[in-house]
């Protein structure tokens, strides 16, 4: 929507007598959130079937038995919508998105629901060796690379195809040296809804030359609804009791410590706010979570981590064979995006968790490798379950 000057008196007299009527209410309906007060529906297709460098783009639903709705574009393997039911029932828009590609376009260092790829996560000044040969990466976020580069894969064109009302399936090329990282890697990445309201997300990758690999994907998500304010006072736990500290660039100093004692001890459900701004050298860093958890277990099987919104009691569980979680707690929002309902993506309104392998592992023996050698296959899985607090 194109805001004019000369439309602004218009809006902004009926938005004060909103406002006026909101403040001679009683105080339930003057808290009423986005999450109680709006019929929310997936976006439309017609914003998400374009072309996009020559390529056409296109736009699929899905649906779960227990009535959860989600929606993905072969747009960089976007989700773009994920719909569940609150405790009364009622659908609510918990991961913050846009209404077409343009939306995900402009906002694209901020990677909305996008799958990324090469590599998730920062390689140190952009650099690494691979059987004794250096390699070097665009520093997209200096003086580091991030999520894939400049051109991830966040920001190509997928090919994308529904294989039932539960499942749609996406493969790319990336060539050889597609940002500086050599052979021709093959993805694969499916989605699927299960009937328990999980968002399994598989992925699979196959190269013909040694590189390395790290797929994830990178939602936000607010559990009250998007739009509907901080995540501070969603509860989190996380099933981990070490993570890996970083220096100033968000690079780990190769260190595996213990969370006990310090404000990353979510090993029991705590609010995000509660030590967010805590007076600390990691924190001060972030600023605030923008960390690598490193998982007590990783069997598909076990709930890594559990979110849970105070206002509308939808709790999402994150089950995964990966052994990091990196929890970003929305530091870097900055309101200068209107997501799709006309809200701001303000400052920490969404957290996100992306299961990996570590930050940097090209650089960091005493890290899981992720490296690919030609005839090997990379296979990962991971859930977002969602249900509703008892
Ligand atoms: C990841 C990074 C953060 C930030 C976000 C996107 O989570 O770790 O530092 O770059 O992506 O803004």
């Amino acid at each position: 929507m194109h805001l004019s000057i000369k439309n602004l008196p218009a809006l902004i007299i009926p938005a004060c007598l909103l406002s006026l009527m909101a403040c001679n209410q009683p105080s339930k309906t003057a808290t009423t959130t986005m999450a109680d007060s709006t019929t929310v529906a997936l976006p439309a297709d017609t914003g998400f079937k374009k072309t996009v460098d020559g390529k056409q783009t296109d736009y699929f639903t899905m649906k779960s038995k227990g009535g959860m709705q989600i929606a993905v574009t072969s747009y960089g393997a976007h989700l773009v919508g994920v719909l569940v039911p609150d405790k009364t029932g009622k659908l609510v828009s918990v991961a913050l998105g846009f209404n077409d590609i343009d939306g995900y376009k402009k906002a694209l260092s901020n990677y909305y629901g996008a799958t990324i790829g090469r590599y998730g996560n920062r390689i140190a000044k952009g650099k690494f060796k691979l059987d004794g040969k250096e390699y070097t990466l665009a520093t997209n976020n200096a003086p580091n690379s991030l999520h894939g580069g400049k051109k991830g894969f966040n920001d190509v064109v997928w090919d994308g195809k529904q294989i039932d009302s539960t499942t749609v399936q996406f493969t790319y090329l990336s060539k050889d040296m597609e940002e500086g990282y050599p052979g021709n890697l093959t993805s694969k990445v499916t989605y699927h809804v299960t009937d328990d309201n999980g968002i399994e997300i598989s992925y699979e990758a196959t190269t013909d030359k040694t590189t390395v690999v790290n797929l994830t994907n990178h939602s936000y998500f607010n559990l009250n609804g998007e739009g509907s304010g901080t995540i501070l006072d969603h509860t989190a736990m996380i099933a981990a009791d070490n993570f890996t500290p970083v220096d100033k660039t968000l690079i780990p100093t190769g260190k595996i410590v213990p969370v006990k004692g310090t404000p990353f001890d979510f090993t029991t459900a705590k609010t995000i706010g509660k030590d967010i701004d805590a007076k600390d050298e990691q924190i001060s860093f972030g600023p605030g979570y923008d960390h690598n958890f490193a998982l007590n277990k990783h069997d598909i099987n076990t709930s890594i981590a559990k979110v849970v919104g105070d206002k509308s009691g939808i709790e999402m569980d994150i089950y995964t064979e990966e052994p990091g979680l990196q929890f970003y707690a929305g530091n870097f929002m900055d309101g200068s995006h209107l997501l799709r309902n006309g809200k701001k993506d303000d400052h920490r309104t969404a957290f996100a968790m992306e299961t990996q392998h570590f930050p940097d592992a090209p650089n960091q023996p005493a890290f899981a490798s992720t490296t690919l050698k030609p005839g090997q296959t990379y296979k990962t899985k991971t859930i977002y379950k969602f249900s509703v607090a008892k």
